[in-house]
């Protein structure tokens, strides 16, 4: 198919029952922007079965990473799940998205919010060097259910602060605020109800948010979205598109049902 390319996988790693990720080989003339996202999936009895990923390895990487949820019934994860090393997998040679950095305006500091795997596109977004040039902070927020849920992200941020290249930017700039709703953790509550008390700042110690000065990308699901977003309108800040930066940008995560 020539819309497709054909990639093998190259490692399978399970975080919880539930989520896991998975990293291929990189055609050398596949091309991405952080935070873009790609049709991916398998071969169906000779039929492309695809839905919408977010790349979250860097766009320098020679390797391509996806991190997805697992459905026992979902058509594509159900299957997906099962991927072992040396499997192939079909990727789109079309990635597009909102979550780019070209979509906002210059600013202080940028807030990563997501919820559960909408963390992916802020993986590829926290090992870009362009994201610590033009910001002074990056703080990237990740709100789940369970603690077990926070482990992609965990490791993330602990292998760019080990990174031999970004682990100066994120020493100083990446700000990582992991949150928990439904067990006892460290930092506990929904985003909005963090970022609505002021908490998120505090904890942070950070001013709280402000349109003239921040910048904003938010990645969960549909309810989260609509809740952030509004939040966000009625502090007058202007969403972002392409063609037209703005003051935060939105998109949904991937969940398949
Ligand atoms: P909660 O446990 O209070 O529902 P989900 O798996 O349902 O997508 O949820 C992932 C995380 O996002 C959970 O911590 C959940 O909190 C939180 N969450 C769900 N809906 C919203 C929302 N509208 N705004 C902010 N956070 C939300």
């Amino acid at each position: 198919m020539s819309n497709l390319n054909t990639e093998k996988v190259l490692n399978v790693r399970h975080w919880t029952d539930r989520l896991f990720s998975f990293q291929t080989t990189r055609d050398p003339g596949f091309r991405f922007r952080s935070g873009e996202f790609v049709m991916i999936g398998i071969e169906v009895n000779g039929k492309p079965l695809l839905r919408a990923y977010s790349v979250a390895s860097a766009n320098y990487d020679d390797k391509l990473e996806f991190f997805s949820i697992k459905v026992q019934n979902g058509p594509l994860t159900s299957r997906l799940q099962h991927l072992a090393v040396g499997d192939s997998i079909v990727v789109g040679r079309k990635p597009t998205g909102t979550l780019v950095l070209d979509n906002l305006e210059n600013g202080r500091n940028i807030y990563l919010l997501a919820t559960g795997t909408g963390l992916a596109p802020f993986a590829s977004l926290i090992r870009d060097p362009e994201i610590y040039n033009r910001f002074d902070k990056v703080v990237l927020v990740h709100g789940c259910r369970e603690v077990a849920e926070l482990s992609y992200g965990e490791a993330l941020v602990e292998q760019l602060r080990n990174d031999e290249f970004l682990s100066e930017d994120a020493e100083k700039k990446l700000l990582y605020y992991p949150t928990v709703t439904r067990e006892p953790f460290r930092n506990r509550g929904r985003i909005t109800d963090l970022m609505q008390s002021g908490k998120l700042y505090s904890d942070l110690g950070l001013e709280p948010l402000s349109a003239a000065e921040d910048r904003v990308m938010i990645c969960g699901s549909p309810e989260m979205l609509k809740d952030l977003k509004d939040m966000l309108l009625a502090q007058d800040f202007s969403e972002g598109n392409t063609g037209e930066p703005g003051q935060f940008v939105i998109e949904k995560a991937f969940v398949e049902k």
